[in-house]
């Protein structure tokens, strides 16, 4: 369990929006991945480069504002597909503006896309010590489905965890 459940403040409501990224947000992108990573896993702007480059490669935007101020980015989702399947990349949401549904909403867009798309199932892989976004993913329905041992740098294992669309029929759960 987390070592917070049970004690958490009602959080302020956040006025959240969303859209879809455009390149003059990649530093902001890669300055949000640095900041809610270990250094180890964070994605370099090569790699995230990379990843805004794939095939099928979607990213969702997430911002504030407040006071009036100009929106800022808290959050984004870089998705991908291929035929039926869709692929999480990453899911990142500033620490300061966690549980307040951001990552939610960012999901529910994501899945919507995908499934816009003609995806009919969605993988992704989380360390297998990220107890905060397991509990995130299995809230939305994720599954484990797997463990790949050393899949981050510095040997650290991941939990493969896939969902079903609505409509399809049962997640794949074989050996990862
Ligand atoms: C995982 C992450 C994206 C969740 O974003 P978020 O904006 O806090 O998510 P939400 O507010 O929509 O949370 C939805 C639900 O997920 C679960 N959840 C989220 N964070 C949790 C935590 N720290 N502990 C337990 N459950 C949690 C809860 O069920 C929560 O609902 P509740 O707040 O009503 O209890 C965010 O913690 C994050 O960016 N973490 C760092 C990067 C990361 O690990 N990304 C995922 C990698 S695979």
């Amino acid at each position: 369990m987390n070592q917070h459940a049970g004690a958490r403040p009602a959080p302020v409501p956040l006025s959240i929006s969303l859209r879809s990224y455009a390149p003059p947000d990649f530093n902001n992108l890669y300055a949000i991945d640095q900041m809610c990573y270990d250094p180890r896993i964070a994605y370099s702007r090569t790699e995230l480069r990379q990843y805004l480059g794939f095939p099928g490669a979607d990213c969702v935007v997430a911002e504030t504002s407040r006071n009036n101020s100009a929106p800022a980015m808290i959050g984004f989702c870089i998705t991908a597909h291929e035929d039926h399947w869709g692929y999480i990349i990453t899911m990142d949401v500033l620490s300061d503006y966690r549980r307040h549904g951001c990552g939610s909403m960012l999901l529910l867009e994501a899945e919507k896309r995908l499934t816009a798309a003609g995806v009919r199932q969605i993988g992704l892989e989380t360390a297998t010590n990220n107890s905060a976004a397991i509990a995130f993913w299995q809230k939305h329905g994720y599954r484990k489905s797997g463990v790949r041992r050393n899949y981050y740098p510095g040997g650290r294992d991941a939990y493969s965890m896939a969902k079903r669309l609505a409509g399809s029929e049962k997640v794949n759960t074989g050996p990862a």
